[in-house]
């Protein structure tokens, strides 16, 4: 009797052991994509992919499970990101409903030049991260351990200075900047504090290289949900801090709408 009795102890404290000395092996570790995985532009959704919030494979996303996604996995609402997932939808190479991870590489949808961590797509990888690229926001914010708002529009004004010596394809409108900006103040915000817009460098940087979450480092969903109120209250410091100089001469704001080559594209004229 009491010999099973400790044998059920032990069992017992040796299966919590195991748990607590793997913590986060459930079903939203993270794995690195595999042989077949698509990844995009975007270390947000990588993430979620990569911890398996969004299909691992990064296929056969529909608005309805992207929405969950981000939800589940970094408590934003639904009305900051519905536009951008509907406009994802014209990327798809084969449905009406989904897109895959691969698809959203397509240049003018939602992918923009001047990016924080992917080179403009004249003139790289528009969707691996680059190093040589991140420096910039690696470097931002000096001194201190966090990025905040303003280092984030100083980081989008540098890049796009950048952007404008090096490649004289760079598209730069008011739907770049309004893309641009919505991430930069996602990054802040989901991983930092959504109500002061800091998040820890290390953080940050964890999720634009890894494409991961930083659990093991500290980092924890928002318990704050993360609304249109609290992204807009960034996006205005960004917005003032970044010193747009306005839309190269000549272009108009576009979106391009089919994954064809053609430039099918719609916007104001
Ligand atoms: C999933 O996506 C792939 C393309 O990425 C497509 O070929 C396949 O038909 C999709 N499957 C379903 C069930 O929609
Ligand atoms: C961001 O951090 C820097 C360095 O501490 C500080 O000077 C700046 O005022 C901060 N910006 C905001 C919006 O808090
Ligand atoms: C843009 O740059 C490329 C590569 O440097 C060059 O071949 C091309 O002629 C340039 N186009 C214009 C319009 O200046």
């Amino acid at each position: 009797m009491l010999g099973s009795s400790f044998y059920l102890l032990a069992t017992a404290v040796a299966f919590s052991s195991s748990v607590l000395a793997f913590p986060g092996k459930d079903k939203h570790s993270f794995q690195a994509p595999g042989d077949g995985d698509v990844r995009s532009p975007c270390p947000g959704l990588n993430a979620l992919a990569n911890h398996g919030y969004l299909p691992r494979d990064g296929k056969n996303i529909t608005i309805p499970i992207m929405m969950d996604a981000a939800l589940k996995g970094y408590n934003i609402q639904p009305e900051v990101i519905l536009l951008a997932a509907r406009v994802s939808l014209m990327t798809s190479t084969y449905a009406w409903d989904a897109f895959s991870l691969e698809d959203i590489r397509l240049h003018g949808n939602v992918e923009h030049d001047a990016s924080l961590s992917r080179m403009d797509e004249a003139l790289g990888s528009n969707w691996e991260f680059n190093e040589d690229i991140y420096t910039t926001l690696a470097n931002s914010n000096p001194g201190v351990d966090y990025y905040n708002a303003s280092s984030a529009g100083e980081v989008q004004r540098l890049r796009l200075e950048q952007s404008l010596r090096d490649n004289n394809a760079t598209h730069n409108t008011l739907s770049e900047l309004t893309i641009r900006t919505r991430e930069s103040s996602l990054y802040l915000a989901v991983m930092g504090d959504p109500t002061t817009g800091e998040a820890p460098k290390e953080y940050v940087d964890i999720f634009f290289r890894e494409d991961r979450l930083p659990i093991e480092e500290g980092w924890k969903r928002s318990e704050v949900p993360i609304n249109n109120d609290l992204i807009h209250a960034i996006e205005k410091v960004i917005l003032k801090t970044s010193q747009w100089p306005g839309p190269v001469e000549g272009q108009c704001a576009w979106v391009r709408t089919s994954p064809g080559d053609d430039l099918d594209t719609v916007g104001p004229s």
